[in-house]
Order: C-alpha cells, then structure tokens, then sequence
C-alpha cells in the first residue's frame, strides 16, 4: 500500500500559515490586494476563480475581481492590465487563463508587471527561475515541491522523471527539481520509450492530460507518483492521468485526484500574493 499524499491538509496548513502571515501584516498597517480578471463566462473559469476568491477570503487577502464580457477587445484587457500596474493598493495580477480566441495570451501576461506576476507565467519570471535568482514561480510545480517536502520525500539525488513538457507545469517542474538537486529527464509526445524511462523514477510527476494513462508497468516499485491529470470519468467521478487503482499498489506514496496536487495550486496562488508585499 503506497502512502497517500494528502493534498487538501497539506493546503489547509498552508493557507493556515498565511492567515497567520496576513494577519501580522495587517497589525503592521500592510494590506495584500489580489486582482483576478475573467475574460468571458467559461464555466471552469468560473468555478476557478470562485475557488480563488474563496481562498483569498479565508486567508484574508483582499480580492479584486474584475467580470469582463466575452467580447472585450485586446486593448481594452491591456489597459486595465496597465492600471492595475501602477495601482499601488494591488499586489497581485491574475488574468484567468484561457482567454477568447481574439485576445494573444502571451501578450496579456507580457504586459502585467513582473512584481506583480503571481501566476509566475511572465517571461522574466520563467528567466529567473531557469537561472535559480528568486521570482514567481508557476503555482502547480511550486504546490508540487511542497507536497513533496512536507511529506518527508527527499528531492536531492533522486532520479525525477517529468512527463509533460507545457510552460505551466512540466518545464517550470523541470526547473525546479533541478533546483533541489534532483536528477532530471523530460518526457513528452515524442519520447521513444516511455516506460523505460519512467520505470527509472524515484520521483515520477505526471502532466500530459491524458486520462489514467499511466498504468503499473510505468511505475518502479517504491516509486512517488505525483499526478497533476484531472478528468471526468463516464461515470461522472473525477480521475488524473495516472490509473490510481493499478499504480497505488506498486508505489511508495502517490497523490490522489482530487484532493492532491489541485488544492495546491491555490495555496500557493495566495503564498505568492503574501511574498509580492513581503
Ligand atoms: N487556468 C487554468 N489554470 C490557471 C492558472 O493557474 N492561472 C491562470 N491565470 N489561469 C489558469
């Protein structure tokens, strides 16, 4: 029986200890202000930054949220970007991702200001992580290097094996495991030998949006398995893009969907916005 890594605790204790960091901050005189802008009413957006509204509540950070409609132009999301820049009552600028098809993602988040960058997706963010100087860092490989660290999982030597090779997670993943003197290979669509790749890892972290594609035979026994997938089942349950039931028996600790790597994507969301004062 592999160790279950329990996401949602690990996040609660995290959100726990901003709550206490906010609060200092306030006995100071110091607010922490988020801006999150949705472009649009697509439904998991929606429930996103419902969810990050929610957060930011309870930790008591200040949310801004800004509903723009589905046909607001480039230059007008660009300017209220600009403004929230030079606001100094805002910490943290979000743009809720994806956005419509008229509107150029990498534009959006080129104009929002680094010091502000709390998704960790700007370009100067992503610079400085790639040369290990401190910045923002992308929130769901972040979530991942804490689940790891707070459930006793040693980083250093190990062999890490990434599947996935997205700017959000896997290159970002990459980076950071490097960081904590992993050993590290990357995999993706054009990867050879796949198994025999993964089979190596001591740290196997999987994000390729491929529902329960890795089965037992991906897996050395032992393995930590982190599973970064999320996917609605036919039978209407959630799963990720490992198959849980074949793969926990073989491994030494795995995340569970949902209720593992999910819940810290936002912890760390608000973990960036309490470091953009800090
Ligand atoms: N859409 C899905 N995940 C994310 C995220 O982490 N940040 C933003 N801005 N948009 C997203």
């Amino acid at each position: 029986m592999a160790k279950l890594i329990d996401g949602k605790k690990i996040s609660g204790e995290i959100k726990d200890e901003l709550k206490e960091k906010v609060a200092q901050l306030k006995e100071k005189g110091v607010e922490v202000t988020l801006a999150v802008i949705q472009v649009g009413n697509d439904p998991a957006s929606t429930v996103y930054v419902g969810n990050k509204k929610k957060a930011c509540a309870y930790i008591g950070i200040n949310s801004l949220a800004y509903e723009l409609p589905e046909e607001t132009t480039q230059e007008e999301l660009l300017n209220l970007v600009r403004q929230l820049n030079d606001r100094e009552d805002v910490n943290g600028i979000l743009v809720q991702l994806p956005l419509p098809a008229h509107i150029d993602e990498d534009t959006v988040i080129r104009t929002i200001a680094p010091e502000k960058d709390v998704d960790g997706f700007h370009p100067q963010s992503v610079g400085l992580l790639s040369i290990g100087q401190k910045g923002f860092v992308s929130c769901t490989p972040a979530g991942i290097i804490q689940l790891l660290k707070r459930s006793g999982i040693e980083i250093d030597g190990k062999e890490c094996v990434v599947v996935g090779r997205s700017n959000i997670v896997g290159k970002p993943m990459a980076m950071l495991l490097i960081r904590e003197n992993g050993t590290v290979t990357v995999c993706h669509s054009h990867t050879r030998d796949l198994k025999e790749v993964t089979r190596r890892a001591d740290i196997l972290v999987v994000a390729i949006g491929k529902r329960q594609f890795i089965t037992a035979d991906y897996v050395k026994e032992g393995a930590t398995v982190i599973d970064v997938g999320m996917h609605r089942k036919e039978d209407g349950k959630l799963c990720g893009d490992v198959d849980f039931d074949s793969v926990e028996p073989v491994a030494g600790a795995i995340t569970p969907v949902p209720g593992g790597v999910g819940p810290m994507t936002i912890a760390m969301l608000m973990n960036n916005c309490v470091s953009s004062v800090e």
